[in-house]
């Protein structure tokens, strides 16, 4: 086990007013603001992980060759601090959220940050702007590290400098519908990964990748792409930033980790908890026109996508290049209501049979 590393904290001289964050909170949106401070680790092959700080928010300076700026290795994180009941602060799973960073790391040939210094950068920033956590009930405060190389040079191999960066953000509803169904476009003509590429990795390549592919589905007038398999270009794999579940009746299908989704922690927790419901779990390949032929015939009841921005989003319509279909007429079924009111009040200070809270 690797010490965690003394952090040398530098208080933002000029933080936001108290006015300014009551305005924040009030309505934050996702992703627009940020908090007063953020957690900085460099990683150098000769000194290891060292120079752990706390110290304002502010722009990173890099050497124009820095490598990130050209061969672009850059992995992420995504995860919530919640505020419970008691006004104490608590995240969801964060370990989880830990190893799959060392994993990301490992596919893009970057130096894996102990689990331990992962932990202790949001304990650190979560502590010193404990008060950008909201407390209304679909609001929390959504943290973000990230990895990139600094390293200048235009050699193409494995950089051997890094710099780790945690930052925060007051977050709102993912969709700014809200929470009502989503329509989803079925990509054929793009994929977002595929096998023994970087699928399974919070990699920012994949979301660079996908942009394409979500203009498009934009313009055929939905809300986000659902990506198929490279291969077939039949098999469900994810949507853009979260996993998809298809819910017939009492049972539940997600489609099994390929390599090419993303190992998503809701959906890792919403096979649990689907569980503790009363529902039978399977994960296997689900096809498209298993969903279109089950979603006409009404043996596929609902479907929804889960994810930590989204949380739990019914998807209501599908199109594709050859038409359009709806599941249960696009309404929010029951079983996706029950399993988003479990896992949230879970977030939020209900019982915790699973022990998944973790506080700050
Ligand atoms: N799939 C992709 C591509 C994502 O970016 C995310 C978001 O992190 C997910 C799935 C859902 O993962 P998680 O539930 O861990 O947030
Ligand atoms: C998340 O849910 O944390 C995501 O990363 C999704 C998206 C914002 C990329």
């Amino acid at each position: 086990m690797t010490p965690t590393l003394p952090f040398t904290r530098t208080p933002n001289p000029q933080p936001a007013t108290p006015e300014r964050v009551a305005e924040v909170l009030a309505k934050p949106g996702f992703g627009q603001h940020f908090t007063d401070h953020m957690v900085t680790i460099r990683y150098s092959r000769e000194h290891g992980w060292h120079d752990a700080r706390v110290e304002p928010y502010s722009p990173i300076t890099l050497d124009p060759s820095a490598m990130v700026l050209h061969y672009g290795q850059a992995i992420f994180e995504g995860l919530k601090a919640y505020r419970q009941p008691d006004g104490s602060i608590a995240s969801f799973r964060p370990e989880a959220n830990a190893e799959r960073f060392r994993a990301s790391a490992r596919r893009i040939a970057m130096p894996e940050l102990p689990d331990e210094l992962f932990l202790e950068s949001i304990k650190e920033l979560v502590s010193i702007d404990s008060r950008w956590v909201p407390a209304a009930d679909e609001e929390s405060l959504y943290l973000r590290p990230f990895m990139i190389s600094t390293e200048a040079g235009l050699g193409v191999r494995p950089a051997s400098e890094y710099l780790y960066v945690l930052i925060a953000s007051p977050a709102g509803s993912y969709f700014a519908g809200g929470i009502k169904p989503v329509t989803v476009w079925l990509s054929t003509e793009y994929v977002r990964a595929a096998p023994g590429g970087t699928g399974a990795a919070k990699f920012a390549g994949n979301y660079a990748a996908s942009l394409v592919a979500q203009a498009q589905a934009a313009a055929e007038g939905c809300d986000q792409v659902v990506w198929l398999d490279a291969v077939e270009r039949r098999w469900v794999e994810e949507m853009g930033g979260m996993n998809l579940f298809f819910v017939f009746g009492d049972r539940i299908v997600t489609p099994e980790l390929s390599g090419a989704l993303l190992p998503g922690i809701t959906r890792d927790s919403l096979l649990q908890l689907a569980v503790d419901l009363g529902c039978t779990v399977e994960e296997r390949r689900i096809s498209t026109e298993e969903w279109e032929k089950k979603a006409e015939s009404g043996e596929l009841t609902e479907v929804f996508a889960c994810g930590t921005a989204a949380v739990i989003t019914p998807v209501g319509h599908v199109k594709h290049a050859g038409g359009t279909f709806s599941i249960s007429g696009g309404a929010t079924g029951s079983v996706t209501s029950r399993l988003r009111s479990a896992l949230t009040s879970l977030q939020r200070g209900a019982s915790d049979s699973h022990g998944w809270m973790s506080t700050l």
